[in-house]
């Protein structure tokens, strides 16, 4: 089991700079278009146009550190791709042009900038947490495997909670190795006390196949008694929990409504985001909200603040939004602001401003 005491393996790269949080102030955000500068709530939910780096600086001279109850991230991968915009569904309310760069995900100089660019992000991550507060950052095989080595190093190995396994399948072209279907993410919480609901599965079909249906409308399994009390049983029998059958026995209904199916484990079957899907909104590496959904619902809870300093097309905020939490979503991509815009300004009563980071 990985303790406190135990040495961390430490990863360096070529031009390593020892982050130190700057406290010149050369930027500020100012709100985008003709919105109404109000002051500073914390909860108004917003969207920002500009680098995550200063933007979070920004944020926490604000008053934004230690009070973000989850924050979940999607960087790109260092894939070595530049990703354009996609067409969206037919019928799409988010209006997007095709084959437009949305942003760049390739690094001069390997994998050194890239780990310099995230730690550096990472490191102000952990500040912003609330004390209760949780990390789940969203990787691939490209370099997943350095950037667990950074956060257990930011965060503690003790700190790591799960190392999801996101498998979304489909068919592939690749036969020269096994066709890669899944990503992963870590899933770290600040300090040994945080935000946990565990989540469950859908009922199993056979249990709706097999069950009967009350003159209420409930739908039930049978089950034995089991060794109760005469009072227990009596209880149960009151409240309509109890039926003979047909050879004189007393067996127990067990309502399909008051069971949970299995417990969600580390490896989530979710299908990705297809051509045809209703949620496509055209942006490229679109998350599902079912992904976000679970994400949010298990580290988080109601009214609780979740941000996403990699936000792009503002699945994490709709997802947010849909779970009655407050967000914030943070993207220096001007085309993944103008849909995540686009996106939310589609839902019922949501409330959001947007700001950009200029230079002072
Ligand atoms: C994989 S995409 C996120 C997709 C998102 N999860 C969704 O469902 O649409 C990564 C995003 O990170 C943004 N990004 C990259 N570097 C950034 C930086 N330094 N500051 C802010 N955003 C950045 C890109 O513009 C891109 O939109």
């Amino acid at each position: 089991m990985p303790s406190k005491d135990r040495d961390v393996v430490q990863l360096t790269w070529e031009r390593q700079k020892k982050w130190k949080k700057s406290h010149e102030k050369r930027f500020r955000l100012v709100p985008i278009g003709n919105q109404r500068r109000d002051p500073i709530d914390r909860t108004t939910n917003e969207i920002i146009l500009g680098d995550n780096l200063p933007v979070m600086q920004q944020l926490i001279s604000e008053g934004l550190m230690g009070s973000v109850d989850l924050i979940y991230i999607d960087p790109p991968f260092w894939s070595g791709d530049d990703y354009f915009t996609k067409k969206p569904k037919h019928g799409s309310q988010v209006k997007v042009q095709e084959d437009k760069l949305a942003y760049r995900d390739t690094w001069d100089g390997g994998l050194a900038p890239y780990l310099e660019m995230m730690n550096k992000r990472l490191v102000l991550m952990k500040e912003m947490l609330s004390d209760t507060g949780s990390l789940f950052v969203h990787v691939d095989w490209h370099a997943g495997h350095y950037i667990k080595v950074l956060l257990d190093k930011i965060f503690g190995m003790e700190n790591l909670r799960n190392e999801i396994i996101w498998h979304y399948g489909g068919p592939s072209p690749l036969k020269s190795s096994f066709p890669r279907k899944h990503d992963v993410i870590f899933f770290y919480s600040k300090t040994g006390t945080y935000t946990f609901h565990p989540q469950y599965n859908p009922l199993k079909d056979y249990l709706f196949k097999r069950a009967r249906k009350n003159p209420d409308g409930r739908l039930w399994v049978d089950q034995n008694v089991g060794k109760i009390s005469d009072s227990k049983f009596n209880e149960l029998t009151r409240e309509g929990r109890i039926f003979k059958t047909k050879t004189g026995n007393y067996r127990r209904k067990q309502f399909l409504d008051e069971m949970k199916g299995d417990m969600v484990d580390d490896v989530w079957t979710i299908p990705i985001i297809n051509s045809q899907s209703r949620e496509r909104v055209g942006y490229p590496t679109q998350k599902p909200l079912g992904l976000l959904s679970r994400v949010i619902q298990c580290a988080s809870n109601e009214g609780d603040l979740v941000t996403d300093f990699f936000c792009g097309s503002g699945t994490t905020l709709e997802a947010a939004e849909r779970c009655g939490r407050r967000w914030i979503g943070v993207d220096c991509s001007p085309m993944a602001i103008d849909i995540a815009r686009e996106r939310l300004a589609h839902l019922e009563n949501v409330r959001f401003r947007c700001r950009k980071l200029v230079n002072k």
